[in-house]
């Protein structure tokens, strides 16, 4: 079946098997491998996508399901410099072994793009369908903490570690 959505701003137009699933589409035929796959039974959301602004794990979505849709990865979040909650994950140590971070920060914008201001609980709230199996959240809600704090024009929230501003 040929299938054609907007992916990163640009117009992809691929055949694709009527079972194939939007991750493996845009893993293998696009080469977009900044989307992780995990379980693959919309447990972990590594695989999380933007899907016309929401946050989606695209391992439960068909790709001809996304005809017509508007498709952002990872690969679509820096445009010359990084997007802020890219910069808050480095700035805040909110990875380990990073194979949860591409869908975490997925998840971290689609939840900042509907609120600029979130309480720590609803950081959590937000990234509750990603998990993270290295050490923890703490340091990921302080990424997101920060990102939220620089969209806003605001300076982030002072590092709990002394040798950071
Ligand atoms: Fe999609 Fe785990 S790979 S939720
Ligand atoms: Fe390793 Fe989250 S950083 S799984």
């Amino acid at each position: 079946m040929q299938v054609s959505m907007t992916v990163n701003g640009r117009t992809r137009t691929a055949d694709v098997e009527a079972r194939t699933l939007l991750v493996h589409y845009l893993r293998e035929q696009l080469n977009l491998t900044g989307t992780h796959v995990g379980c693959e039974t919309s447990y972990c959301g590594a695989c999380t996508v933007l899907v016309d602004g929401k946050a989606t794990k695209s391992c439960t979505v068909l790709a001809v399901q996304a005809e017509g849709a508007d498709v952002t990865t990872v690969e679509g979040l820096a445009n010359g410099e990084l997007h802020p909650v890219q910069e808050g994950f480095w700035e805040r140590h909110g990875l380990q072994c990073g194979f949860c971070t591409p869908g975490m920060i997925m998840s971290a914008v689609a939840l900042l793009n509907e609120n600029d201001n979130p309480s720590e609980d609803e950081i959590r709230h937000g990234i509750e369908g990603n998990l993270c199996r290295c050490t923890g959240y703490h340091n990921i809600v302080r990424s997101i903490e920060y990102a939220a704090a620089t969209m806003r024009g605001e300076d982030p929230p002072a590092s709990q570690w002394k040798d950071e501003s």
